[in-house]
């Protein structure tokens, strides 16, 4: 279990250079699986979860060299067709390989994912799409026998814009004989990265980023170099962070095509946000206003961010009310908030969130990813010290997160153990 301390009070300054976009990079790594041969991914965020990733391309075959960014994954060698609980648990996003082995393999062997901290997390519509598309399985000891001869274009809608079920949707289809329609298809910025992706490899795809994705299967796919978009959900990390702290930073490569409601969420709050050369300055002037909040699918206000404006509201100016339509369970982190000073209540899928006037410092508990550095910027705020434990959730998807905080002016001490594949 690692630890990180840190001391409230001192407002962010300076500049941080925003990492590549773990949901993209993650599935691009699953897409390269559809190609013999050489593929090439820059900008891949050195994080625990792209370290899980590399595994289970390990896992089915394929090699993969990564240094600075630059990730090869050779796939001359995939002869597998199974993703182990191990890995599946340790990271559920690894269900997104499913889509290429169906391309690939005509099957494939996938542990089902569990629940995890933020909900549910099902996969009824990843399956019930590739069933329209000819696939059959077969429940065996909590793993999903997969087998699909030849796939078959279909018209598949989607009861909910899912993200992992559009992405491995897409992967299947591009392969697949015919025609296939997305309907209700999530229309994210990692979804329209990961199609051109997909094109470039010589697939055939019209739609992206929007409701309806159209897909003609091609038979065969050439290994590509890509670099991955800018993480949003960091950039918007950074940003409410900044926010909270009262501070003046600039995010470089970030891009405000694929963060406007954060953006003017933030500006509703006081916050001054101009684009400056190759990214985004934000400034905070003074303390928070209170806003309401609406978590939707893009392009409405990311669920991914709704922990860390918790946070920043958790001591803004009024009243906040906060709505989580996309996970059931995001908000357990708010007993942890509250443990800190924060007056929120929480009814279903609200929160009423009364701003005080300073959090205090706790040992408060990472609960997930984003739960963790929600905790991490109240602790930004709070009086004292504060110690956030299970640091290891935020590692998963952010790269050098103590160090960029550090280089921000924040008083952080990491505590004595912190989890090897970070280091790594
Ligand atoms: C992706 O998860 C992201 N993860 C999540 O980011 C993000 O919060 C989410 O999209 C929404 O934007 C990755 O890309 C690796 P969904 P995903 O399928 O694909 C329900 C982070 O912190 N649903 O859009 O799992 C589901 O239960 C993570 O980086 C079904 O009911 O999200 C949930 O309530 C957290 N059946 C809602 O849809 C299904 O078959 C959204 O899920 C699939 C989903």
């Amino acid at each position: 279990m690692d630890r990180l301390l840190v001391t409230g009070g001192s407002p962010l300054s300076g500049t941080v250079r925003i990492q590549g976009a773990k949901n993209s990079a993650l599935k691009l790594m699953a897409a390269s699986l559809l190609a013999d041969g050489r593929t090439v991914i820059e900008n891949v965020p050195r994080i625990v979860d792209c370290l899980t990733m590399v595994e289970v391309l390990e896992h089915l075959g394929a090699s993969v060299a990564w240094e600075d960014g630059r990730m090869i994954v050779d796939t001359g060698g995939v002869d597998g067709h199974e993703t182990p609980y191990e890995l599946v648990r340790r990271m559920r996003a690894s269900i997104v390989v499913l889509g290429p082995l169906l391309a690939r393999e005509g099957r494939a062997r996938v542990a089902m994912p569990g629940g995890c901290n933020i909900g549910s997390r099902k996969i009824d519509l990843h399956l019930r799409g590739l069933e329209h598309m000819g696939a059959s399985f077969e429940h065996d000891h909590g793993y999903l026998e997969v087998t699909a001869g030849d796939l078959r274009g279909a018209v598949i809608s989607l009861d909910y814009p899912s993200v992992g079920a559009t992405e491995n949707l897409m992967m299947a289809a591009v392969g697949a004989r015919g025609t296939t329609v997305i309907e209700n298809a999530a229309r994210e910025p990692e979804i329209q990265d990961l199609a051109g992706f997909l094109v470039r490899m010589g697939a055939r795809i019209e739609g992206a980023g929007t409701p309806t994705v159209e897909i003609q299967g091609v038979d065969r796919f050439e290994p590509v170099r890509h670099v991955v978009i800018p993480d949003r959900v960091e950039a918007g990390t950074w940003a409410v962070a900044v926010c909270a702290t009262g501070g003046d930073v600039l995010l470089a490569g970030a891009r405000t095509d694929h963060m406007d409601l954060p953006l003017s969420k933030l500006a509703e709050t006081g916050a001054e946000v101009t684009v400056e050369g190759e990214g985004i300055r934000v400034r905070m002037p003074e303390r928070a206003l209170a806003v309401d909040l609406v978590t939707l699918p893009y392009p409405g206000f990311p669920t991914d961010l709704q922990p860390q404006m918790m946070a920043l509201l958790a001591s803004a100016r009024g009243t906040s009310i906060v709505t989580e339509n996309v996970f059931e369970a995001r908000f357990m982190f708010v007993d942890e908030l509250n443990r800190m000073g924060a007056d929120i209540r929480t009814e279903g899928h609200h929160a009423v969130i009364r701003g005080v006037d300073r959090l205090s410092s706790a040992p408060v508990r990472a609960l997930d990813l984003r739960a963790g550095a929600a905790m991490v910027i109240a602790a930004l705020t709070a009086d004292g010290v504060t110690e956030v434990s299970d640091m290891y959730h935020v590692h998963r998807g952010y790269e050098g997160f103590e160090e960029k905080l550090a280089s921000l002016g924040a008083r952080v001490s990491a505590g004595p153990a912190r989890s090897p594949a970070v280091l790594g």
